[in-house]
């Protein structure tokens, strides 16, 4: 694996997987919804924060390690729950897993994982956190809080901005599904690209891990597609939430969060932290950037649980710039998303490894030693 230390930032990752995995997942991990504004807006007001270079500041020893909800961890980061990610690459959700865990951050397995819990948790010592979509089939719903709380996630987080399917035009065109339909378009991809085919024809798992075999009547693909697409619940409400709240005593985190009037709600639930996001640009295309929102929910909650956020960061300045802005620690989804599409497990190690030095460098540049005392001192304001 000598050519990973080639992979200097994450956009050398995300070219390398493009370039391995089948388009059709590709896509889904690179796109956003409707005109993608909202996506790009992520990344790019990200960019546009200036950071105020201090100098003759003792930066010889410096810290990273800090806490996620009073969990320990080598830099405030944790891996984001991604649906799917055992299509980016064969068992993706236990190679991802196993790199977040050797490199000291959460890894937060989804809902719609291929890799069943069961499956994940069997395949490392700290079990994954647990991220839970609210579908229409509460019974089902509360077995699956108790299979999460049965392998010992060490947390449960509620994804509230999903209760309908934003629409994302890539996908659609290229007639997404899991596994792959046997189109002459995707048998051709899959063959040009026998680094990612291979593997998956040695794995079983190939389908919703958490979901076939769980439900009744969903044995098959078919049952599968049907399930799913009728079990989104826009019902979802704030006693939903504290229904879900009630049946889990562990750590507990909303993500979603959007607005500083739901901020407020998110905390009367009684919560170890909120994720500031939007779903990484996939849901309400013009909904502003995770980034720019952040402040003004910091300030709004921050004192009484922990403000996260995640949505275009792609590198480890990126990181420093949120936690300038108010949160307290990040989650990253496409950027090791490229990794591990990229090159497996060593490729998520790689992208923790790229953000780790930058964040640490950067932090360096700006006088800070320790980064639990980044604050709003180390932005540049005209
Ligand atoms: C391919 C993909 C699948 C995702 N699936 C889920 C999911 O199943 N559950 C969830 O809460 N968020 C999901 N998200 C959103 C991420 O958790 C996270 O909010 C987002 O990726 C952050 O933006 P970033 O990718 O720019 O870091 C997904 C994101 C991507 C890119």
């Amino acid at each position: 694996m000598s050519d990973l230390a080639s992979f200097t930032c994450i956009e050398d990752l995300r070219r390398q997987h493009r370039r391995r995995v089948p388009r059709m997942f590709y896509d889904y991990a690179d796109s956003g919804s409707w005109t993608e504004s909202t996506y790009r807006a992520n990344e790019a007001d990200l960019q546009r924060i200036r950071l105020r270079q201090r100098v003759a500041v003792d930066i010889s020893l410096r810290s990273l390690a800090s806490k996620m909800a009073g969990v320990d961890v080598r830099m405030p980061v944790a891996l984001a729950p991604t649906g799917l990610t055992g299509m980016q690459c064969a068992d993706g959700e236990i190679l991802a897993a196993r790199a977040a865990e050797r490199f000291g951050v959460p890894f937060t397995l989804s809902t719609m994982s291929i890799c069943s819990l069961e499956t994940v948790a069997a395949a490392v010592s700290t079990p994954p956190w647990f991220q839970l979509y609210v579908m229409r089939d509460r019974d089902y719903i509360r077995r699956l809080i108790g299979r999460a709380r049965d392998v010992g996630c060490g947390a449960l987080m509620l994804t509230l901005d999903l209760s309908i399917m934003g629409q994302r035009h890539k996908d659609i065109r290229n007639g997404l599904s899991t596994p792959p339909r046997m189109t002459l378009r995707n048998l051709l991809e899959m063959a040009a690209k026998p680094r990612w085919s291979l593997p998956m024809l040695g794995t079983r798992n190939r389908t919703f891990g958490n979901v076939v075999g769980h439900v009744p009547g969903v044995e098959s693909l078919r049952t599968l597609g049907a399930w799913s697409s009728e079990q989104l619940d826009p019902s979802l409400d704030w006693d939903d939430v504290k229904w879900v709240r009630d049946q889990w005593p562990g750590r507990f985190i909303l993500k979603g969060i959007m607005d500083p009037v739901d901020a407020e709600k998110a905390v009367d639930i009684g919560i170890d932290a909120m994720v500031v996001s939007n779903h990484g640009g996939r849901q309400l295309d013009g909904a502003p950037s995770s980034i720019a929102v952040l402040p003004h929910i910091a300030q709004a909650v921050g004192r009484r649980t922990e403000v996260w956020m995640d949505g275009g960061i792609r590198g480890g300045q990126d990181i420093f710039r949120a936690l300038a802005s108010g949160a307290s620690a990040t989650l990253v989804g496409r950027a090791f998303l490229y990794g591990l599409g990229a090159a497996g497990e060593a490729g998520v190690t790689r992208s923790l490894e790229i953000l780790q030095r930058e964040l640490d460098l950067t932090m360096a540049f700006c006088g800070f030693t320790d980064v639990n005392s980044i604050d709003g001192s180390a932005l540049w304001r005209e």
